[in-house]
């Protein structure tokens, strides 16, 4: 076994270090585990308050099975864990510190290489962000969707029909207590959120970009399957140390375009377009958010998954998953792509099928034919913002409206449902304040709700505009990620109640109609600076001094780039 291990640092020799380094891990260990044999680190984001993650330990079982049988040691290693549901003020306040800690955990202990357990929104990107900062030999396993639930004899797409059955509530066609009725319902088994959420999105996205063994994105996290591919990548990564495959001997400008191919035909979450960002940040590649919409456009939309159609993702894996998809767009991808196999993408497409063709339509029948995601620039937005015009009602993609501006969700929620607010079906909601440091952490809350009022005369969309994000499982006309954002001085935190907004999805434009030097002389009125942040201390405090703006994918300015796996001086 290689004597140049970066754990042989720590366990090499018979000096007295070596001595200390062995002696307190030995504890059941042959003395045969410290010869130099690859040790592999399982950052795990099991938690019971991550509820999506919380199986994870099982399939960490799998990938230490697979690492002792390939002659590496594994070494179970605890990281953050961000749970979507509960985690406040915004799950994405804490990615950045997520993917800091685990980048200096795996850099500061004796770790050859590195598999990624992650399943919730935020886990896989922060995971993805400390693997390409530390540069170890790096392999994901997707935790896996839950499987379907249903609910009155129909399948319950998680997340997704909780804001369907919210609004129901509000427009006084479902009663309270079956709302309730159905929240037993939701969560039929582990595993994340089973619509083509964040979660999901994510899982397609690293799988796309050669971070798992290819067919692993989607499997359910009940399915056998998915422990089998554990137990094969964790053979994968001691063959990955030997070989040093590591994220910048394999991911390339090619891999973030291939995920953005993936991304489009998948329909995927918004939320892929800053975690790509982020992750190409902490590896030197020039991603910009006009990629998403260069490569997106000409994208089929192939997979009719909630929350933009009707399927979920137990259906997904079943019609025959990812590599299908990419299979039918195969022309479209980087052929020199590698993946964490040392094989390209393309080549792992060979036996895919589609085995429903109603779930994972063919290319010759996509469900839209240019299915990427929009990138909006204006005097609203000179830095970008982005709409997902498959989850948008087609008629509103073009529309001119007067603006109801909420300064924050609070002043939204106080006022949304006013029956004296002054608002119809054409007004243009906006809501700012909420972007990565206004809020700060930039919580999902761009698709607010619609005013009970309009609810009640039958309307079920209007132009939202936000410097938030949204859910990946939620739809609507959407415009978010707003840049700059109000609290960083962008014209959003400009616009007054009854400006005229201008939106042209096609023609790629966001403006207000109010010329730019009346917009100028309301600079230092910025009544509503009061709502943002602003920490005094602690991490929220480091977050709002450091962090960037959505269209360079939100990351802290201080974390960009690498800092490799160099041993670090000793510690005694
Ligand atoms: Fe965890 Fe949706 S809440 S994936
Ligand atoms: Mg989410």
């Amino acid at each position: 076994m290689s004597p140049e291990q970066r754990s042989s640092q720590w366990y090499a020799g018979t000096d007295r270090n070596a001595y200390i380094h062995r002696a307190w891990m030995r504890r059941g260990l042959p003395a045969h585990a410290f010869d130099g044999r690859p040790h592999i680190a399982i950052a795990n984001t099991a938690s019971d308050l991550t509820p999506c993650n919380a199986h994870l330990g099982e399939v960490a079982e799998s990938v230490k099975q697979g690492i002792w049988e390939a002659g590496g040691v594994p070494m179970n290693l605890p990281v953050v864990s961000l749970g979507e549901t509960l985690v406040r003020p915004t799950a994405m306040l804490w990615r950045n510190m997520a993917a800091m800690a685990t980048e200096e955990m795996l850099r500061a202990n004796p770790i050859d290489g590195v598999v990624l357990l992650g399943g919730c929104d935020k886990t896989i990107p922060s995971l993805l962000m400390a693997a390409a900062s530390v540069d170890l030999p790096a392999v994901v396993v997707p935790g896996g969707p839950m499987l379907t639930g249903t609910f009155r004899g129909k399948p319950l797409g998680c997340g997704t029909d909780v804001w369907k059955l919210s609004e129901e509530v509000r427009a006084g066609t479902l009663s309270e207590e079956e709302f309730l009725r159905s929240e037993s319902s939701m969560i039929r088994s582990r595993g994340h959120c089973n619509t083509m959420g964040t979660a999901s999105t994510m899982a397609c996205v690293a799988e796309a970009l050669g971070t798992t063994v290819p067919g692993v994105a989607g499997i359910p996290a009940a399915d056998s399957r998915l422990l089998e591919s554990a137990h094969g990548t964790g053979r994968l990564v001691v063959e990955m140390v030997a070989d040093g495959r590591r994220p910048s001997t394999t991911l390339t400008k090619g891999s973030f375009l291939n995920a953005i191919v993936a991304l489009a035909a998948v329909g995927g979450s918004t939320n892929a377009v800053v975690h790509l960002l982020a992750i190409a940040g902490r590896l030197g590649i020039d991603l910009t958010l006009d990629d998403f919409d260069r490569t997106g456009s000409g994208v089929p939309l192939l997979v009719d998954l909630q929350p933009a159609g009707q399927h979920l993702m137990e259906d997904f894996h079943r019609a025959g998953g990812l590599l299908a998809v990419l299979h039918e767009v195969r022309d479209l991808l980087d052929p020199q792509a590698l993946t964490v196999t040392g094989k390209p993408l393309v080549d792992h497409l060979d036996g895919a099928r589609i085995w429903d063709d109603s779930v994972i339509h063919r290319r010759e029948e996509p469900l839209q034919a240019d299915a990427g995601i929009a990138v909006l620039r204006g005097n609203l937005a000179p830095s970008g913002a982005v709409i997902k015009p498959a989850a948008a009602s087609p008629e509103l993609l073009t529309h001119r409206g007067r603006a109801v501006v909420f300064d924050s969700i609070e002043d939204m929620h106080a006022r949304i449902d006013d029956p004296d607010l002054d608002v119809d079906a054409t007004s243009v909601l906006v809501l700012r304040g909420c972007g990565p440091k206004g809020y700060p952490g930039m919580p999902e809350v761009a698709n607010l709700p619609l005013p009970t009022k309009l609810l009640e005369q039958g309307v079920r969309d209007m132009v939202r505009i936000c410097d938030g994000r949204m859910s990946g499982t939620a739809y609507g006309t959407v415009v978010l990620h707003v840049a700059p954002e109000a609290a960083a001085g962008g014209p959003l935190g400009l616009l007054r109640t009854g400006d005229w907004i201008e939106l042209d999805v096609a023609g790629r434009r966001l403006d207000v109609d109010v010329p730019a030097d009346e917009l100028e002389l309301r600079r230092p009125a910025q009544e509503m600076t009061g709502a943002f942040a602003a920490p005094t201390r602690g991490w929220e405090r480091l977050y709002v001094d450091h962090v960037m703006q959505a269209d360079t994918g939100v990351d802290l300015d201080f974390l960009i780039g690498s800092s490799g796996h160099e041993v670090s001086r000793e510690s005694h």
